[in-house]
């Protein structure tokens, strides 16, 4: 039977979605990314090594694995060439098994421009963007002017650039007279196009059908995560395309009755970077404790991640938005050396107690349940049954509050550090 699984964040972003694609990849011959773009940052270790993919799926240090950057990407030009260089430098050849949508959009200089303008112009309000030029790319995208990988192929690209860069300064100067795009950005974009011409460019959508059709299962890895969601994340501190399970039909032009299993990864905590509201976030030394501990700091700029206690409220929204299948609970070794842990099981909203997610999230108040905490260093622990017992009582609670089986436990960065429940 043909079919796609979906692998997605349930959080904030973060989640560790990037180690779990390369954990699975050996399974799957095919793993595209749907959404999103360099804003992302998956990191994956192996061989004592460490990488971090911003727009190239996690599939790609398995040769024998396909690997799309879907329609529903944005792709900067330049940081593409240099995530293709440091592969090659590490002695892979990501021609080899990389494919890129003709109709993915480009982010443009402008587009980090306009990005920094907006941010700016927010002042206090600001979403905290991770300033490449993500919202600015989407926005011309759904506006119909954007400019797609196809057009790159066209002899009247230039033009075309032009008018849209023209058009995005046209914006900006009222805000900031001097803004002016670097020769020397605009020189390295035209540059990293002659990469980008010479990869394997094409109608992705044919090329994951058919593959389907052959009976090749195919993964679709989703970035950020389910409450940055244009739709139902916190909005508007949400980033600019859809994180969820419905994005993946739209962002690779497969139909949903091709997807199979949906993939929940989330941490056994919960983590923000940028602004908006965070119910559970932790601002005093536990929450730095987390933060040490699970070396919570940003891997596509390196802010230090908002910390904070497991939110139940939002990981159940975040379940039945998605339909998830199975939950993928990471970084359950960060957690060892609490006493006790708090997960939030309603919240206190206008003096009532309630388990739904509202629009408003910063008006809640988180109400906890508390369960026992773990001393062990689980990082060494290659069976299920050698996890400590108030661990296991953790896990269980989660699946008895979402409904839903957690069917993998992560207790460190590596490949071998994965527990299949
Ligand atoms: P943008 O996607 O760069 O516009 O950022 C919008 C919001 O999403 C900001 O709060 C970012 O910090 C957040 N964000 C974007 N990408 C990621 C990610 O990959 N992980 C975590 N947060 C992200």
């Amino acid at each position: 039977m043909p079919h796609t699984d979906i692998l997605l964040g349930l959080q904030w972003g973060d989640e560790g979605k990037g180690k779990i694609v390369d954990v699975l990849s050996q399974s799957y011959g095919v793993v595209a990314r749907f959404q999103g773009g360099p804003n992302a940052g998956h990191t994956i270790h192996f061989d004592g090594k460490k990488f971090v993919l911003h727009t190239i799926p996690s599939g790609i240090f398995r040769e024998e694995c396909q690997n799309v950057v879907g329609n529903g990407v944005v792709i900067d030009p330049v940081r593409f060439e240099q995530e293709i260089k440091n592969l090659r430098a590490a002695g892979y050849q990501p021609e080899k098994n990389l494919h890129i949508s003709l109709r993915a959009h480009l982010i443009l200089p402008s587009h980090r421009l306009l990005d920094a303008a907006s941010e700016k112009a927010k002042g206090i309000e600001k979403i905290g963007s991770t300033l490449r030029g993500i919202g600015p790319t989407y926005m011309d995208k759904t506006g119909r002017n954007g400019l797609r990988v196809g057009d790159v192929f066209q002899a009247d690209f230039e033009q075309k650039y032009h008018r849209l860069k023209r058009k995005h300064l046209d914006i900006v100067r009222p805000l900031d007279a001097d803004a002016h795009i670097d020769p020397n950005e605009e020189d390295a974009f035209f540059a990293a196009l002659d990469n980008l011409r010479s990869l394997n460019c094409l109608n992705t959508e044919y090329f994951l059908n058919q593959k389907m059709t052959e009976g090749i299962p195919i993964l679709a890895e989703g970035a950020q995560g389910t409450l940055l969601d244009i739709e139902f994340g916190t909005y508007p501190f949400v980033t600019s395309s859809n994180t969820t399970a419905a994005g993946a039909c739209a962002g690779l032009g497969i139909s949903p009755r091709c997807i199979r299993k949906v993939m929940g990864v989330f941490k056994a905590y919960t983590t923000r970077v940028g602004s908006g509201p965070f119910p559970t976030e932790l601002l005093d030394e536990t929450g730095q404790k987390i933060r040490d501990q699970g070396a919570e700091y940003g891997s596509t700029t390196g802010r230090p991640r908002r910390c904070g206690w497991l939110d139940l409220v939002a990981l159940n929204y975040a379940v039945m938005i998605n339909g998830v299948t199975d939950l993928m609970m990471m970084k359950s070794d960060v957690l060892s050396g609490f006493d006790s842990l708090n997960l939030c099981t309603n919240y206190l909203n206008n003096n009532t107690l309630s388990s739904q997610m509202p629009m408003e999230l910063d008006q809640v108040v988180p109400h906890y349940t508390t369960l026992n905490g773990w001393n062990q260093d689980l990082t060494q622990t290659t069976q299920t049954e050698h996890l400590p017992s108030p661990l296991l009582k953790y896990i269980d609670f989660i699946q008895q509050f979402t409904q839903t089986p957690i069917s993998l436990v992560s207790v460190g960065p590596g490949r071998e550090q994965t527990l299949f429940l």
